[in-house]
């Protein structure tokens, strides 16, 4: 099987390649801005260097026919600079890949995030734009809606930090809540994601349509 992942140098991305790098039935090829250095490479997966800017780079992937694409792009406003840049990579960069393969018809696996299905906000409307394109694609796809995310980051992050210390104590609570209507709000260990990443789009991918998985459903992986 062919894997593309874009974002696997992320949070989630690299613990999602981790766990790619484990299968030996997959060939794993991973977009990166700039190759990791050699201690940071994992063995059985190809580093990609590429450019999201760069048509061309995009058109090289069309010929490779990946049978399912991993997408954890993501930034922050703050650390994008502006608005404007936010959503060139949360959302543009995306629409490109997407529309650059759809006509191989790859399956998608998109981590988007709770509260897409009611956005208010620059975070979530973007989230939500992306679903929407995802869903109008034509493409199978598996979307996942976690809420924040745990995980020793490269970078600090005081609100999430604040928020993950917060929120951790409530972790188990919000995740057994009764009804379970609360625990799409659950925090939720990067390592997780990619786990329910892989099962939800190797070893139970949807037939046809798509699957978005959220709360329970993204917890119980
Ligand atoms: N943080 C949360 O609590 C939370 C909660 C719910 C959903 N999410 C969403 O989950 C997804 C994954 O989150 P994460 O925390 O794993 O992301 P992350 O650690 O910030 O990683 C983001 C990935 O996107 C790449 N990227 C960022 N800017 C780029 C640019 N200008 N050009 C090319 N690549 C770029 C990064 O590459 P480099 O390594 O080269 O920077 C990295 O591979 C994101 O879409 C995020 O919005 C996050």
């Amino acid at each position: 099987m062919k894997i593309l992942v874009a974002g696997g140098t992320g949070l989630v991305g690299t613990e999602l390649l981790k766990i790619l790098a484990q299968r030996s039935n997959l060939h794993v090829t991973a977009l990166v801005r700039r190759h990791p250095s050699p201690e940071l490479c994992l063995e059985h997966i190809h580093y990609l260097p590429f450019n999201y800017e760069n048509e061309q780079d995009f058109d090289k992937l069309v010929s490779e026919s990946f049978d399912v694409v991993f997408c954890a792009l993501g930034t922050t406003r703050k650390k994008a600079g502006s608005a404007q840049q936010f959503v060139k990579v949360d959302f543009e960069y995306p629409r490109r890949l997407i529309d650059a393969l759809v006509s191989t018809l790859p399956l998608l696996c998109v981590v988007s995030s709770v509260g897409a299905d009611r956005p208010s906000g620059l975070y979530l409307r973007t989230k939500a734009a992306l679903e929407q394109h995802i869903m109008q694609s034509g493409m199978r796809y598996v979307i996942l809606r976690p809420s924040l995310l745990l995980g020793a980051r490269r970078e600090f992050r005081l609100r999430e930090w604040l928020a993950a210390k917060c929120s951790r104590p409530l972790q188990k609570i919000l995740r057994s809540s009764l009804g379970g209507k609360s625990a799409i709000y659950a925090p939720i260990d990067a390592a997780e994601v990619a786990r329910a990443m892989v099962i939800a789009a190797l070893d139970h991918p949807p037939h046809s349509g798509g699957v978005i998985l959220q709360g329970r459903d993204l917890l119980k992986h």
